[in-house]
């Protein structure tokens, strides 16, 4: 693991490989850790870099408050320390948001996307109103009560029952995460823009991911997302995944990303 200081931040990242950068931004509560599938086989051909945001893994959570448009200026600054022009962004879910924010603030720097489980619309008052009660929980009782609340909704039935193994890893990551950075991460969420009205701006070659047990962002949401953004090329269903997706079914989810790259200029 390496680590750069980008102001206030010192960011913790793996970078492995040689070739194109790839950068995967992971999803709440997690870490770089949940890259794992894609840093081994995309380290071949590739330099593939999963960065800790702030306050998760190994990085520091800074002045507490952000925004997800902070994240991507975060991940700009990374590309820029490192000597990257440019990057296929890859994000799961909250790593998404992150993403729209890159497409957004720094357009030069996404050469693609690549969208696993994740949405374009901002909250409705009343995911702010669940996220404010999950904050809430999370500050008395600490973040094990994701793993009670969340967790369960994270993977697909498929998963709990023949894939002990992801229930727990990520449950190991939910339990490392800190309160703080939990806290700072959904009000974070909360206030993130409305990413709609990008879609039709986005022209870069686009591949769109969606577990099909996905019950936090179901297929159906991905499904409309590819088909409003003119650089889609793919729009992947994972069966027997949930949100997930990349760790349910590394197999799938990285045949997809590897036909994707393959098809790029
Ligand atoms: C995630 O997986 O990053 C979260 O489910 C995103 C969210 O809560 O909106």
């Amino acid at each position: 693991m390496a680590s750069v200081r980008l102001g206030q931040l010192t960011c913790h990242y793996e970078d492995r490989g040689r070739g194109p950068a790839l950068l995967w931004i992971h999803a709440f509560p997690f870490d770089r850790r949940m890259w794992a599938p894609q840093l081994d086989v995309f380290s071949e051909g590739y330099r593939a870099l999963a960065p800790d945001l702030r306050g998760f893994g190994e990085s520091n959570l800074g002045r507490g408050f952000y925004t997800i448009n902070d994240l991507a200026d975060d991940m700009a600054a990374l590309l820029e320390a490192l000597g990257i022009e440019s990057a296929v962004v890859g994000g799961l879910s909250m790593g998404g948001y992150v993403a729209f924010a890159l497409v957004r603030g720094h357009p030069g720097r996404v050469r693609g996307l690549i969208l696993a489980d994740t949405r374009p619309e901002a909250d409705t008052p009343e995911a702010r109103e669940r996220r404010r009660a999950m904050a809430e929980q999370v500050s008395v009782e600490g973040t094990h009560v994701l793993v009670e609340d969340l967790l369960p909704r994270l993977v697909s039935d498929d998963t709990r029952r023949q894939r002990p193994g992801v229930v727990a890893t990520l449950e190991k990551m939910i339990l490392a995460a800190r309160p703080a950075a939990v806290i700072a991460a959904l009000d974070a969420m909360a206030a993130r823009p409305e990413s709609r009205d990008l879609l039709p701006a986005i022209t870069v070659p686009t591949c769109v991911i969606a577990g099909a047990q996905d019950v936090i962002t179901p297929p159906d949401v991905a499904r409309e997302m590819a088909s409003a953004i003119p650089g889609a090329r793919q729009y992947v269903l994972i069966p027997g995944a949930g949100h997930m997706s990349n760790l349910e079914r590394p197999d799938l989810f990285n045949a997809a990303v590897r036909e994707f790259l393959s098809g790029l200029p």
